[in-house]
């Protein structure tokens, strides 16, 4: 295979949330979250596992920076527990919790390594949800607030922010199909937690420009491609649809100011309220967009998505492995819209992995994983698309939401009993990718 050679500044890094990896779910006056709750809730998670030690980075992030610099990564990026700073959500800030985000950006800092940092990837303050979580229009200036308290500690040393992760998921999986914490089942709910989350982000954007204009401010939306299943004009209509009515939700309030006429047709009765001036305050211009991307839908106009596609290699979560849809999907954002440039947020693989008799973890399939996928991106780059940096998911094996412990993703191996880490062959691989900026 050709080699693929990647730009000099290009910034390859890792990435990770806090309810994850951090632990210490209540030390130091750490609130509680709707995923501490959840998870402590019987039922909700996977062998009923927890996130209260996760990987214990909370106390071993000086020892996850070191494997992050014998990595190679030129970036970071990780999530704010909102509840650590402010443990009731707003009023109170905890200097505690602040004190830990500023040795984890300072070592950071020490180490080379550009902190990437977000505000929300979904430990939401368990106090605000019981005051009505982000249905109530009332608690969304509490995200700006937040904002700004971070931005004022962190601001001078942390250039890149993002507001959100994945606001569909928080929407879709937190209030409609309950998968999530806060685990509500109510499709209206969840349409209007959808928009309320682009007005709180409309307002944090605000707060952090009011604390210093020169940050760098974006969000991350999860984009899978979307594929019709044959050239079959029926089936092109169909995804073309299941794109706009669907996948569309955040990019076009992003970045048109109004949302897909197929979205709100589609929702009819169940389209959320929304209030003058919502709009502009939503479609703010953004410095970057984030993108992560782990798979594709292949759409059927007569059986809708169609899953599992015969002969496709499947992950550890079912998710097909389709890299060239990746390009597509990147192609297809860039063309429909006038995006600022795009960091790959989060893309990478669990597979079962095993600890080799020779004490490595010998994962291939990841491996190869992740080198189809950056090719696709190299390609995508060649295409137009203005690609900054790569983050993999995940730095390190974690907990994986509903999943508990069971699905790994990391480029290191984490041993959740004695906390031990073993670099993967896919992390030695891809160190090399970082040193040599080239993917062979
Ligand atoms: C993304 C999430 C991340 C992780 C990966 C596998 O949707 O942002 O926290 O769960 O999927």
């Amino acid at each position: 295979m050709t080699p693929t050679k990647f730009p000099t500044q290009f910034l390859w890094g890792a990435a990770t949330a806090s309810y994850q990896i951090e632990g210490a779910w209540n030390e130091d006056g750490k609130g509680e979250s709707i995923w501490d709750r959840f998870s402590h809730t019987p039922g909700k998670i996977n062998n009923g596992e927890t996130g209260d030690e996760a990987c214990d980075h909370y106390h071993r992030y000086p020892e996850d920076i070191a494997l992050m610099r014998q990595l190679g990564l030129k970036a970071y990026r990780f999530s704010v527990s909102w509840p650590r700073i402010l443990p009731a959500g707003t009023g109170r800030i905890s200097e505690a919790g602040l004190d830990f985000y500023d040795r984890l950006t300072d070592a950071l800092l020490a180490a080379n390594i550009e902190p990437f940092i977000t505000l929300h990837h979904w430990d939401y303050p368990q106090a605000l949800f019981e005051q009505g979580g982000w249905i109530n229009r009332d608690n969304l200036p509490a995200f700006a607030d937040y904002a700004a308290v971070l931005a004022k500690r962190l601001g001078d040393r942390i250039q890149r922010w993002t507001t959100f992760n994945e606001p569909g998921v928080i929407a879709w999986n937190g209030y409609a199909d309950g998968e999530h914490a806060p685990g509500e089942k109510d499709i209206p709910k969840a349409m209007q937690v959808t928009h309320n989350l682009m007005v709180a982000h409309g307002l944090a954007v605000q707060a952090l420009r009011g604390v210093d204009p020169k940050l760098e401010i974006g969000i991350v939306l999860s984009q899978w491609g979307v594929d019709p299943a044959s050239d079959d004009p029926a089936d092109i209509a169909a995804a073309d649809h299941a794109w706009n009515a669907g996948e569309t939700a955040f990019l076009h309030p992003l970045f048109t100011g109004h949302y897909h006429p197929e979205m709100v047709e589609a929702l009819g009765e169940k389209f959320p309220a929304t209030r003058p001036g919502d709009m502009a305050l939503i479609a703010q211009k953004l410095d970057f967009l984030g993108i992560n991307s782990y798979s594709r839908s292949v759409i059927s106009a007569s059986q809708g998505r169609l899953s599992p596609i015969p002969g496709s290699e499947y992950t550890e979560m079912n998710w097909e492995v389709c890299a060239p849809a990746f390009r597509r999907v990147l192609n297809r954002i860039n063309n429909n819209y006038r995006v600022p440039p795009i960091y790959i947020t989060e893309n990478g693989a669990a597979f079962p992995d095993k600890i080799s008799p020779d004490g490595h973890i010998h994962d291939e399939r990841r491996l190869d994983y992740l080198r189809q996928h950056f090719t696709q991106v190299r390609l995508a780059m060649q295409d137009g698309v203005d690609i900054r940096g790569y983050f993999v998911w995940s730095l390190l094996d974690n907990f994986e939401w509903a999943f508990g412990f069971s699905k790994r993703f990391g480029l290191i191996h984490v041993d959740f009993e004695t906390q031990k880490r073993i670099i993967k062959d896919s992390g030695l691989w891809y160190s090399h990718v970082i040193s040599t900026n080239t993917v062979e």
